[in-house]
């Protein structure tokens, strides 16, 4: 059984003062079966530790750069991120992709960089509004997923998280449908099952992401592929998001 992953992305989001007000009031009841992680920017990270190493919450990062040490002007390598208590790294989050330029390629070492080290990625693939018109949907994340496993051994394979993140659904306040997004998460279990194996298709957990609230994280949790949810802006307020793990926790 795949346990279920409700992750908040900050984005650009809380300075380190507000983060610090944030976690220190933020606490939840233990649940085996639901794990609820925080993505903050990289700099509120220790007050993430700080708060919240005692107790059951994660904390992640946003981004990493997949190279160990060396001459990279203001990245942050895995290393960096695992000593600070970090369990998971989102990878290829279409703000990057779109915004920063980063290819399939370039996501696929950060892959594999954050597997390395022993954290889990969560890798993010969606398709804009304009594939989807058209009719490419499948295209587009059948190819952002073989070119982040191609490398991949079955066991490294079957420790991912996938974001199923609709561009057009990304902080648009129109989620797209439980049923829609049950399509492409059992096309995403598909195509991992043919690059990676059955074991890995089994045992991957595929998020939902775009416009997630309290209101509709029940109707995705229903569907058999969904694993969990991906939410940025319900995630920063306290009170929505302690909704969101409650109604997962259901
Ligand atoms: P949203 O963002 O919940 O604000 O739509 C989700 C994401 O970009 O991960």
């Amino acid at each position: 059984m795949r346990n279920i992953l409700i992750a908040g992305n900050w984005k650009m989001n809380m300075t380190v003062t507000e983060a610090a007000a944030f976690f220190k009031s933020f606490r939840i009841k233990k649940n085996d079966k639901v794990e609820l992680l925080f993505c903050p920017p990289y700099v509120d990270l220790p007050m993430a530790r700080f708060f919240l190493e005692n107790s059951s919450i994660r904390w992640g990062a946003q981004n990493v750069y997949p190279e160990e040490k060396g001459a990279f002007t203001g990245e942050i390598s895995p290393a960096m991120l695992k000593d600070l208590g970090c369990s998971y790294v989102i990878c290829g989050h279409s703000e990057r992709r779109q915004i920063l330029g980063e290819s399939d390629e370039f996501v696929a070492r950060k892959v594999k960089a954050v597997l390395a080290v022993g954290m889990v990625p969560i890798l993010c693939v969606g398709e804009t509004a304009e594939e989807r018109k058209l009719g490419q949907t499948e295209e587009r994340i059948g190819s952002e997923i073989r070119t982040a496993l191609f490398e991949l051994s079955e066991e490294d394979a079957a420790r991912l998280v996938i974001a199923y993140e609709p561009i057009w659904a990304i902080g648009s306040g129109t989620a797209a449908t439980p049923a829609d997004a049950e399509d492409i998460s059992s096309f995403i279990r598909k195509t991992v099952k043919a690059v990676a194996g059955k074991k890995a298709a089994e045992a991957v957990r595929i998020l939902y992401g775009g416009s997630v609230t309290d209101e509709n994280i029940g109707d995705f949790l229903k569907e058999k592929d969904i694993d969990g949810g991906l939410v940025g802006g319900a995630s920063l307020k306290a009170e929505t998001f302690l909704s969101i793990y409650k109604k997962a926790c259901e």
